[in-house]
């Protein structure tokens, strides 16, 4: 894995956004696989900034996000979808009909799981994929399990991630309990991935996710088998490397 420690959070998120402008430069159509998150807010900016200054065309772009909660409609200021258009979509010049994320209404969620695997299989997989990490080491909402799934599916968010997710909700209770996402398999199967942390709090998951073993109870070594990821980190969360 190849590790980049920056200054501080600004300089992670231009890092992060350049390496997706680079990716777009070699491929116009290429397909982004992207998350939600306080971590990759910055390099949201940076990518709108560099469309306004016509640095990235997004006109052929294709995304696909990791997760969405389940039980909440696209419009609500919690969901993913509106996380997306709020930060990115609505900046840029995508075409909207070409940005995926699971929809969480479904009324057959399982068959939404299904067809979110076929759509990605359609475009030809992923070209990049944007992770961060919770600090229970989660990616998208693949938890610690004795087990981990291969392909898009339903999860059960752990008390942890819960918690740190109830920051954005008026209270713990209004936190969704499930989510679909993207399964191990899909992150695995993108040809480049990278994973941003920033913070102190990221500091020990991140030295723990580089620790010489697999462990599906860390679902983010799973990415030491993976053959091209760059870990950018600042030098808060790089703090034990
Ligand atoms: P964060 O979330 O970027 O808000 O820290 C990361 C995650 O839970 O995957």
């Amino acid at each position: 894995m190849n590790i980049i420690v920056t200054e501080n959070y600004e300089t992670l998120s231009e890092e992060a956004a350049k390496r997706i402008a680079e990716v777009i430069k070699n491929k116009p159509n290429a397909v982004l696989g992207l998350a939600t998150g306080s971590t990759p807010v910055g390099m949201y900016k940076k990518l709108v900034e560099y469309n306004r200054e016509n640095q990235i065309d997004f006109s052929q772009v294709t995304t696909f996000n990791l997760d969405e909660y389940i039980g909440i409609p696209s419009e609500h200021s919690q969901s993913y979808r509106y996380f997306m258009d709020h930060h990115l979509f609505n900046h840029i010049n995508i075409d909207y009909k070409r940005t995926h994320v699971p929809n969480g209404m479904a009324k057959d969620i399982k068959v939404e799981c299904e067809a979110y695997d076929e759509r990605i299989r359609s475009h030809g997989g992923i070209d990049i994929q944007v992770l961060g990490i919770g600090n229970n080491g989660h990616i998208g909402f693949n938890e610690p399990d004795s087990s981990l799934i291969v392909g898009t599916h339903v999860t059960e968010l752990t008390e942890d991630t819960i918690q740190a997710n109830s920051r954005f909700f008026n209270t713990i209770s209004e936190v969704p309990t499930k989510a679909i996402t993207m399964g191990i398999g899909d992150i695995m199967k993108a040809k480049e991935v990278i994973l941003l942390a920033s913070g102190n709090s990221k500091a020990d998951i991140i030295s723990k996710l580089l620790e010489d073993k697999i462990d599906t109870h860390i679902p983010a070594s799973l990415l030491q088998a993976h053959p091209n990821v760059t870990i950018i980190v600042d030098q808060q969360a790089g703090k034990h490397l």
